[in-house]
């Protein structure tokens, strides 16, 4: 593979700037990587789900039960301590090349805040993410180069996921290697009590579900849980977004009513999106620029309970605080013409 050549960094009419110059090998090999991956999760899933129904007596029996056996009833590592698995994280050469696919870096400098927090042996913090995007691949990438920009941190990161994706053979061990827990309370919690720090896409699937290719929206305004446990464990929170994140894949609001339904009631979002070349299991290669914004306090007056004016008092500051990093950065990175909905 060449290098790629980094161009300029902000085109002068303030648009995404999706067409910097990048090595035509990385992207090609990028997308066939990507694509082959992607299909051999669902591959694997089909062969699950189908083979257990065609043949329950071989695949079920010695595949399908053994498996679900196993990792749903003795391991159970996403309700405990996770299974981050470093240096897959840092160095699988599947991650190295999605990495280089989407250009995606941690943007310097990182406020020297977060640095300091990152040079005490026992610090905490509970990094919120925004935008989910269509389909939170990008996460998976950013696992391993958080390792290099906050060593000490990201060694005790996990990252709280929807249980659904615990259930779906290598998603599952995917997830876990880099760092996933099942996303509840009692597991968020155990994490800080052990010592861990957090990383949530507060958003969740309901920002999912209404992501939009070229707008860039956050679902924050309900979302308080991650504000309430910050406090109660008194643990900073810093936001943190993504650039290019909502544009990896064009995105349709066909049938969008009954999709946010599903969302509301069983959980389950469906994206309706497409990627590079209108394939649907490989992102498009916008640049992705990682920016953090300063650490919030998260002190309340009686250690461990706060009050409901607490919550909310906190939760205004750092929705302010996002919409600030968005703004103050928006234009460097080639996003000057877009606003953040936040809704
Ligand atoms: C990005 O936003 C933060 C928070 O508002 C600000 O402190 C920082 O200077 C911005 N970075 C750039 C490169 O403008």
């Amino acid at each position: 593979m060449t290098e790629s050549t980094t161009g300029t960094s902000a085109t002068s009419n303030g648009k995404p700037k999706l067409e910097e110059a990048q090595s035509t090998a990385d992207i090609l090999v990028g997308f066939v990587t990507m694509s082959i991956l992607f299909t051999i999760i669902i591959g694997v899933a089909l062969f699950f789900l189908i083979g257990s129904i065609q043949s329950p007596s071989k695949v079920g029996l010695f595949v399908v039960l053994p498996y679900y056996t196993y990792t749903m009833f003795l391991r159970r590592d996403e309700l405990k301590d996770g299974n981050h698995w470093h240096h897959f994280s840092q160095n699988f050469f599947v991650l190295n090349i999605f990495r280089r696919y989407l250009r995606l870096e941690i943007q310097k400098p990182i406020p020297p805040q977060v640095l300091a927090l990152d040079s005490q042996d026992k610090a905490q913090v509970l990094l919120a993410v925004f935008p989910h995007g269509s389909n939170s691949d990008y996460r998976v990438a950013m696992d391993g180069i958080l390792h290099e920009a906050l060593p000490i941190l990201a060694e005790k990161v996990r990252t709280l996921t929807a249980s659904s994706l615990f259930r779906v053979p290598l998603a599952r061990e995917i997830a876990l290697w880099t760092g996933c827990v099942d996303a509840s309370r009692k597991v968020a919690e155990r994490q800080f009590d052990q010592g861990r720090s957090i990383l949530v896409l507060p958003g969740g699937e309901q920002e999912q579900i209404r992501t939009q290719n070229g707008r860039e929206l956050v679902y924050v305004d309900k979302r308080k849980g991650f504000i309430k446990l910050a406090l109660r464990k008194n643990v900073p929170v810093v936001p943190v977004y993504v650039f290019g994140a909502s544009d990896l894949y064009h995105t349709s609001n066909a049938a969008f009513g009954l999709r946010l339904a599903l969302v509301k009631n069983l959980g389950v979002a469906i994206p309706l999106t497409a990627g590079k070349c209108g394939f649907p299991l490989c992102p498009v290669n916008v640049k992705t620029t990682i920016v953090f914004g300063t650490p919030i306090e998260m002190k309340c007056k009686e250690p461990g309970k706060p009050t409901d004016e607490e919550v909310q008092a906190k939760h205004k500051e750092f929705v302010m605080a996002l919409e600030k990093l968005f703004d103050d950065n928006k234009t460097a990175l080639g996003y000057g013409d877009r606003k953040l909905d936040i809704m």
